[in-house]
This record gives C-alpha cells, sequence and structure tokens, in this order.
C-alpha cells in the first residue's frame, strides 16, 4: 500500500449549476478584471447563444472585452501567436475561454505568452521557461466536458508547420475561475459527448496503471468515477437533455485531470502520476491529422496499450476489474477448474480490458485506427514525431520503446 507525499493545489474557482453563464460579468468584475480578451471556437458558442450570453454579462458589469474566435479542435499556434498580440493591443487583464479543451489550451497559452518577448512556440519548445511575472490569469466557461483543462496544469498546441503537438504544463496554467453549466453541454452531438467521457476515463487510468502499487483512497475515487460515467454514458447518449447525467459527467471531468486521481501516487511530490503512455501515443494521431477527436484516437490506442503492458503490473488490472466491473479471477480450486491461478488471472485482466473498449465502442468510438483514417504507411511518420516529442523511451510502468510503440500502432490497425 502506497501515500507518497504530495503537494495539492488547485486554485480554481468552480461555479457550477443552472444559468450560470450569465453570471460571468459580475463575477470577473469582482475579482477585479477590467478587461476580457473572450476566445472561442469554429462556431459552437455563437450558434448556441452562449458567447452572446457572455458578452452580455461582461456589459452589464462594466468588463471590457476584444474577441479572437475560429480556435479549432486541436489548437494550432498560429491562433495563439494571434491571441497574443490581440491581448497585448487590447491590454486584457484575463484571457476568457469560451469552449473547450482546444479554446482553453489557446487560452492558456496566449496567458503565458503574452509576457514573453520571443516567440510563444519556444515555451513548447522548452527554449524558455513560462514565468509569473505578466502572465495573465484565465478563466474559462465550459462548454464541453472532456479535457479537464478547466482545472488542470496542462496545456497541448500544435504546430502544423512542424507537425508536432506538445504539451505544456505548469502550475501557472490552472485557470482562476470555471463556470460550468451543464444545461450548455446538451448541444453537444453524441460523438464529441463520447470522445470527451473516454478523454477523461483515459486521464483517470493513465493515474491508475501507473508503477505505483495500491493507494486505497484515491483508487477508490478513480474508480468511483469511473463507474458513475459508465451509469451516466447511456443516460445522455439516449437523452441529450438529461441534466443530472450531464451535470455529473461534467463534474467527472474536472476530477478526472484536477489531479485528485494521482494524489499518492506519484513518485515526486509535485509530479503528475502515471506514465501518459496512450496519450503520448494519441498525440501523434490527432497532430498527424487535426480531424481526429483526442478522445476517439484514445479509445483505440488505450486498450492497445493495455494489452502490451499489463504484465507488468497484472494486479493493477485486477483492482480495476474489481472495482469497476465486479470482475474477479476464477477460483480454480473451489470451482475445480482445469487451469491455473495465473491463467484465472489472466483472464480477469483481459476481460476488463475488454469490458473498457466495449464501454468506448459502445458509446460509438472506434477500434481500429483505420476507423480513423489512419494507415499503415502512416505509422513511421507517427513514430519519428513520437520520437522528437518524447525520446527513445515513453512513459513508466514497462517504458516503451520506439519498437514496442510500433507493435502497438500496429495491432490496432
Ligand atoms: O469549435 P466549435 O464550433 O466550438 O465546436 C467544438 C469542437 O468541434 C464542439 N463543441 C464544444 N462545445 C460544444 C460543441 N458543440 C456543440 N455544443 C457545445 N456545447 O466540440 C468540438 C471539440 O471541442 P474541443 O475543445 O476540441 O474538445 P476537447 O475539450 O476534447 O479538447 C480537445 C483538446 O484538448 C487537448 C487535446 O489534445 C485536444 O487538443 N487536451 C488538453 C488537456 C488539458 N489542457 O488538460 C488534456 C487532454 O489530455 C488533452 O490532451
Ligand atoms: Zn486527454
Amino acid at each position: 500500500m502506497h501515500m507518497n507525499d504530495f503537494t495539492y493545489h488547485v486554485p480554481t474557482k468552480f461555479v457550477f449549476g443552472r444559468g450560470v453563464v450569465d453570471e460571468v460579468g459580475e463575477a470577473l468584475a469582482e475579482a477585479g478584471f477590467g478587461c476580457a480578451l473572450v476566445v472561442y471556437g469554429k462556431g459552437s458558442a455563437i450558434k448556441t447563444g452562449t458567447l452572446d450570453r457572455v458578452l452580455t454579462s461582461l456589459d452589464r458589469a462594466g468588463v471590457r472585452h476584444a474577441q479572437l474566435g475560429g480556435v479549432r479542435p486541436n489548437p494550432e499556434v498560429g491562433l495563439v501567436r494571434d491571441g497574443v498580440a490581440a491581448a497585448r493591443a487590447d491590454e486584457a487583464d484575463v484571457v476568457l475561454a469560451v469552449g473547450g479543451g482546444s479554446v482553453i489550451d489557446t487560452a492558456k497559452a496566449i496567458a503565458v505568452g503574452a509576457p514573453y518577448e520571443g516567440d510563444v512556440w519556444d515555451l513548447f519548445m522548452k527554449k524558455a521557461p513560462v514565468v509569473a511575472e505578466g502572465k495573465l490569469p484565465v478563466a474559462c466557461v465550459l462548454t464541453i466536458p472532456a479535457a479537464g483543462s478547466e482545472a488542470s496544469s496542462s496545456c497541448v498546441i500544435s504546430n502544423d508547420e512542424l507537425s508536432l503537438k506538445k504539451g505544456l504544463s505548469t502550475e501557472l496554467h490552472r485557470p482562476v475561475l470555471a463556470f460550468m453549466d451543464p444545461e450548455l453541454t446538451f448541444t453537444l452531438p453524441a460523438y464529441q459527448t463520447a470522445a470527451g467521457i473516454t478523454d477523461m476515463c483515459a486521464h483517470i487510468m493513465e493515474r491508475f496503471f501507473g508503477s505505483t502499487g495500491p493507494c486505497p483512497v484515491t483508487d477508490q475515487i478513480a474508480c468511483g468515477l469511473v463507474r458513475s460515467l459508465i451509469e451516466c454514458a447511456p443516460r445522455v447518449l439516449e437523452d441529450p437533455c438529461d441534466y443530472d447525467a450531464r451535470a455529473s459527467i461534467m463534474w467527472a471531468g474536472t476530477q478526472a485531470h484536477n489531479d485528485i486521481c494521482g494524489l499518492g501516487r506519484a513518485a515526486k511530490p509535485n509530479g503528475r502520476a502515471g506514465g501518459w503512455e496512450s496519450h503520448a501515443l494519441e498525440h501523434e494521431l490527432s497532430a498527424h491529422d487535426p480531424a481526429i477527436a483526442h478522445g476517439a484516437g484514445l479509445a483505440v490506442v488505450m486498450p492497445a496499450w493495455m494489452r502490451h503492458v499489463w504484465r507488468s503490473a497484472p494486479e493493477r488490472w485486477l483492482t480495476f476489474g474489481r472495482l469497476v466491473f465486479d470482475i474477479e479471477p476464477v477460483d480454480v480450486v473451489e470451482d475445480c477448474i482445469d487451469a491455473t491461478p495465473e491463467e484465472a488471472e489472466e483472464d480477469a485482466v483481459l476481460a476488463t480490458i475488454d469490458e473498457i473498449q466495449a464501454f468506448f465502442c459502445g458509446m460509438g468510438m472506434p477500434r481500429t485506427l483505420g476507423e480513423l483514417g489512419v494507415r499503415a504507411e502512416d505509422v513511421d511518420a507517427l513514430l519519428e514525431t513520437l520520437r522528437q516529442n518524447k525520446g527513445e523511451l515513453i512513459g513508466e510502468l514497462r517504458p516503451l520503446t520506439l519498437d514496442d510503440c510500433r507493435a502497438i500502432y500496429e495491432s490496432c490497425l
């Protein structure tokens, strides 16, 4: 049993519930902000009326605002550069994201880029450090529960010119305010809903299936969240306006990635728990083709990664199977089964991985890379950018060589 040291501080204030989107202006004014750079995506925030409600609320509270729309899923650094210029030109004192992970990450990148004299991409290449001085605070109105960026320390941005998608994690990224109105998610298409839930599960599982052994409180929180997601997913897919299920999913997405699911499991007090192998493998897919939704890529690579590495820590999968799916290895002696206890455990682990994949696919997520348009001839390019991004050894449970990564990609073509 483990309980490693940790320091945990999430400074985000959450305002959660029906209609909170109309309180944005008042809350920003109360927090002392005078000018917001409002960042949004390709159009859903306009179509649903959410952007209008935010702007009206800002006007009512006397908070000035400038706008930057057009953030695409798997956001690109070009728009971040525009945002840095806009934040400076308009003397914004807060960046307000209205959207999901892509929009919030763009806002985070603008916020850390604002005080940096050079090109903001340098920060992602670690050529320059992220500094607190002059960094703008980020607030957000979440419209899709998925990435957990509303409270996470991460920020993920693509550079199309370099074919790279890079994560930048720092405690400075965590938003100061997050408005979470589950009604805003009623308009989500089933595919985006499912991709979001898959991403949440991945954030929980990347931490759970790390090299640290059992950590009971954190393990129970993690598995409880996954159970809730499994319960709520079919409800929202059947009735997109099921408020309580939408609300549960929204809050689960935050818990999945605000680091609570890793407390006591990380080796270093400030370190993120887990090896994040599936995220590394996925990010190359959505960098290769930005039309690939992050969650959909994860639905394919995560079970494949599990089948490749579970032997390094079978007890983690047995615990997960027991706590989430009530799967127990058969008792070969008691039930007079002609198998060894190890074989019974292997069956239970593989059944657990099958259940995880069945949950993803049951929501409409893909099972193969082919369904995402990725072909055998693309694998070399994926491995090359993976190497540039992560080096020769990836992860922690069983550090993956590039040959392992090739085998994982090829196993799910
Ligand atoms: O662009 P619009 O028109 O707004 O449409 C979006 C987009 O097409 C749509 N959408 C959002 N809210 C909606 C809606 N459609 C209808 N009704 C609504 N209420 O949903 C689509 C996906 O949006 P996006 O923001 O891309 O989704 P998500 O939140 O999954 O973010 C994905 C990005 O986050 C990164 C991913 O790699 C990817 O780039 N991640 C960020 C993390 C973080 N910062 O902590 C962690 C994650 O592991 C992840 O890597
Ligand atoms: Zn993710």
